[in-house]
């Protein structure tokens, strides 16, 4: 089947399934963001697997799951499981799900990761709102993309009025949010010291293996973007700390409680 025929057949289940509900948000979530989903009122679950144009995951024993539902009163469509670029070396693995999430009518993608800190004044466990990206992979997902369309607007990739309102409602929660740059690495391995000091002179002061190529997707695609990073480590050299995934995860977990509140507040305040 073409990616079109996957994309409508993928709509069409989403429809059978939900009825006449077209949430307008999507959150993907990133490691530490799991509570997010526990939360979901009146969950309905729909497999990666019964949606032909989602990625097949299988790796770490997780097949990805969509999750529709509410959260803090607001429709929602929830996406636990994502394709990284480091599985293959191709940025496009959530091509035909963010394009089935614009056909279904979403406008807003709600984007959360787990991230090292590039910054001093950033500490592991706390918050960071994307405020823009360095794309220091040059890979795109739109790498055989035909037409115009392709040349997207990346000047506000991270919608200034949605982050507006996150700094608002996070404010209002007495929730730390920082807000800067993150700089997406290609991975899988961590960073090198010197790579590291080469993104904070470029500007930026968060790091990771994620998130980008399904900005640069939305985008394409029309949707607005917010960034949310947990912040689960000093990137490489900054502190005595080794780096390893079971550290990643194991700050995620405790910042978990924290990443549910934010999300809670931000999605009773945006208006999209
Ligand atoms: N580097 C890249 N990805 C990450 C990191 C990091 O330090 N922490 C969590 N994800």
């Amino acid at each position: 089947m073409s990616a079109e025929s996957d994309i409508a057949t993928s709509c069409n289940h989403l429809a059978e399934r939900l009825g006449a509900r077209r949430p307008e948000i999507a959150i993907l979530l990133g490691s530490g963001w799991g509570a997010v989903a526990d939360q979901v009122q009146g969950a309905v679950d729909i497999a990666y697997t019964d949606l032909p144009a989602f990625p097949r995951l299988g790796v770490g024993g997780h097949a990805g799951l969509l999750r529709a539902g509410t959260l803090a009163g607001r429709p929602v469509l929830v996406l636990a499981g994502r394709k990284h670029a480091y599985e293959t070396g191709d940025a496009d693995g959530m091509k035909g799900a963010i394009r089935t999430l614009a056909a279904f009518g979403v406008k807003l993608l709600v984007q959360t990761n787990a991230a090292g800190s590039a910054d001093t004044d950033m500490k592991p466990g706390e918050l960071m709102l994307i405020s823009d990206h360095l794309n220091l992979s040059q890979r795109s997902p739109l790498f055989g993309e035909a037409g115009d369309s392709r040349f997207v607007d990346m000047s506000a990739a991270y919608d200034p009025a949605l982050r507006q309102q996150a700094q608002a409602a996070a404010a209002a929660q007495g929730i730390t949010l920082h807000e800067g740059v993150y700089a997406w690495f290609v991975g899988p391995q961590f960073e090198t010291p010197a790579e590291i000091r080469m993104a904070r002179t470029l500007g930026a002061q968060a790091v990771g293996m994620s998130t980008v190529p399904e900005t640069i997707l939305a985008r394409h695609a029309g949707i607005k973007v917010l960034g949310l990073s947990l912040l689960t480590n000093m990137a490489a050299g900054m502190d005595a700390q080794a780096l390893s995934h079971a550290h990643t995860l194991a700050t995620a977990k405790a910042g978990e409680a924290q990443a549910l509140r934010l999300m809670q507040a931000v999605l009773a305040a945006v208006q999209i």
